[in-house]
């Protein structure tokens, strides 16, 4: 059986496979508290009813020793989960060296012992959320009809600000690790015209913050005759189906780790919108001081939302601060239509999109003018491929890019995002 199922199982006899959580002893009495992915649970080991050699085995275990036991389960009001496996035998599959991670660590240690700290309770819970969040994401677009797609992560060009690219040395040739697989989910949308990506992104972000990784994993949704308007209509739905199904099917890690069940339940559309312009006006009456064209920071996110119970819309960028490829907005040329959607109480802008320029003529006098204004050019041969989407059977087109592990440390309120995946790399962490 799994722990959880203990109060099923109350007078049966059955078997666990599990791992020593905590251990104590008195008199005639091992108690083996072992621990699998779905609890923990309090094993007596009487000397009077096992054998020799299960006696020797539970004496010997150690806190983290793989083990199997037999026993039958009885309520018990003062075994720590209300119920306790009385073992008829108890076997190590390997019997653990002194395990390194004790009671009170620093961060540092923990992310060192990261491939053993992963086992404790809260990050167990933290991997199993993550790994259903994925499905729900998922779930949610297979459902609308959307194909996944699998871009490569290796590529000559980058899509976003080209400036924190991770160089690569391609048997000799210069390469870089994608930023995000936009420009090929637009090449399979003339394909399979509704269609995403799931696969990481790469960042080489030297700032420190809790919300950037240098590895993250992007969900990717490309739409065919979407403007800005469907895609955000997409967008709230989507992350409220994710919050929906989350608040449901997670009610372990929401007592777990304490979590506001109840704002997760409000999670529905419509979500808030406010364009850039009425943002800054917003933030400067509480106090910061942002003109036309400045980007926001965390300072800046935290002042947005704070109040917030639902995530926002920020709509209408100004054009210098979004991607080249964004689309004009027709009714205010200082803008693109773009949308990024922030997340409560700061955690930060979970999703990036923007409806995209899909005519050939204005697209390349875009690029000449951002070439202009930053000095620096693209290396046009790298992005031949991408133009000829436009030159060939090209329709309006929308997409938007949402970071997993930010939408992971909103749901469950982590306070940094390396929490929300099981091997972060960020700038100073490589290992293990
Ligand atoms: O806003 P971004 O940069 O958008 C794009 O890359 C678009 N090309 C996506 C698209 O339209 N297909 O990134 C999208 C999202 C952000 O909103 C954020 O949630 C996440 O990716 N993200 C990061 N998450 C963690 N660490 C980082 N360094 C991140 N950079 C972006
Ligand atoms: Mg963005």
């Amino acid at each position: 059986m799994h722990i959880k199922e203990a109060e099923k199982e109350t007078g049966k006899r059955v078997e666990l496979a599990g791992w020593v959580h905590r251990k104590r002893s008195s008199g005639g009495i091992v108690f083996v508290i072992i621990r699998d992915r779905t609890g923990i649970l309090q094993v007596a080991v009487k000397k009077n009813n096992v054998d020799a050699r299960s006696w020797q085995a539970a004496e010997n275990t150690t806190v983290e020793s793989s083990v199997k036991v037999e026993g039958v389960v009885k309520k018990d009001p003062r075994a720590p989960s209300g119920y306790e496996l009385e073992a008829t035998a108890l076997e190590n599959v390997q019997v653990s060296e002194p395990f390194p991670i004790t009671e009170y660590q620093s961060t540092e240690l923990l992310l060192d012992k990261r491939h053993l700290w992963l086992r404790s309770r809260k990050m167990t819970g933290v991997m199993i959320a993550r790994a259903h969040i994925f499905r729900y994401a998922r779930e949610f677009l297979d459902g609308e009809g959307f194909f996944e797609i699998t871009p490569p992560t290796i590529t000559l060009a980058g899509g976003e600000t080209g400036s924190n690219l991770f160089e690569v040395s391609y048997f000799g040739r210069k390469a870089y690790l994608t930023e995000s697989s936009q420009l090929y989910a637009e090449a399979m949308v003339p394909v399979l015209e509704n269609v995403y990506s799931l696969v990481p992104a790469y960042r080489a972000e030297q700032s420190r913050t809790t919300k950037h990784l240098a590895e993250l994993w992007m969900l990717e949704p490309e739409m065919a005759y979407y403007d800005s308007e469907q895609s955000m209509k997409l967008q709230e739905r989507m992350v409220s189906h994710i919050a929906q199904r989350f608040v449901k099917e997670e009610a372990d890690i929401i007592e777990l780790l304490g979590l506001d069940r109840k704002e997760l339940a409000g999670i529905k559309p419509p979500f808030k919108r406010m364009s850039y312009e009425q943002a800054i006006e917003l933030l400067n009456s509480k106090g910061a001081k942002l003109k036309w064209g400045d980007d926001f920071g965390v300072k800046e996110e935290m002042m947005l939302t704070e109040d917030e119970k639902k995530p926002i819309f920020i709509t209408d960028w100004a054009k210098e601060i979004k991607a080249f490829y964004a689309y004009v907005n027709p009714k205010d040329t200082r803008t693109v239509l773009s949308d990024d959607m922030q997340a409560p109480h700061g955690h930060g802008e979970i999703i990036g999109g923007t409806q995209r320029e899909w005519r050939l003529d204005v697209l390349m006098q875009r690029m000449r003018d951002v070439e202009k204004s930053t000095g620096v050019k693209f290396n046009m041969a790298n992005y031949e491929w991408w133009l000829d989407l436009r030159r060939y059977g090209s329709v309006p087109h929308s997409g938007f890019g949402m970071g997993m592990e930010r939408v992971i440390k909103w749901l469950l309120n982590l306070d940094h995002i390396r929490d929300a995946i099981p091997f972060p790399r960020m700038s100073n962490r490589l290992y293990p």
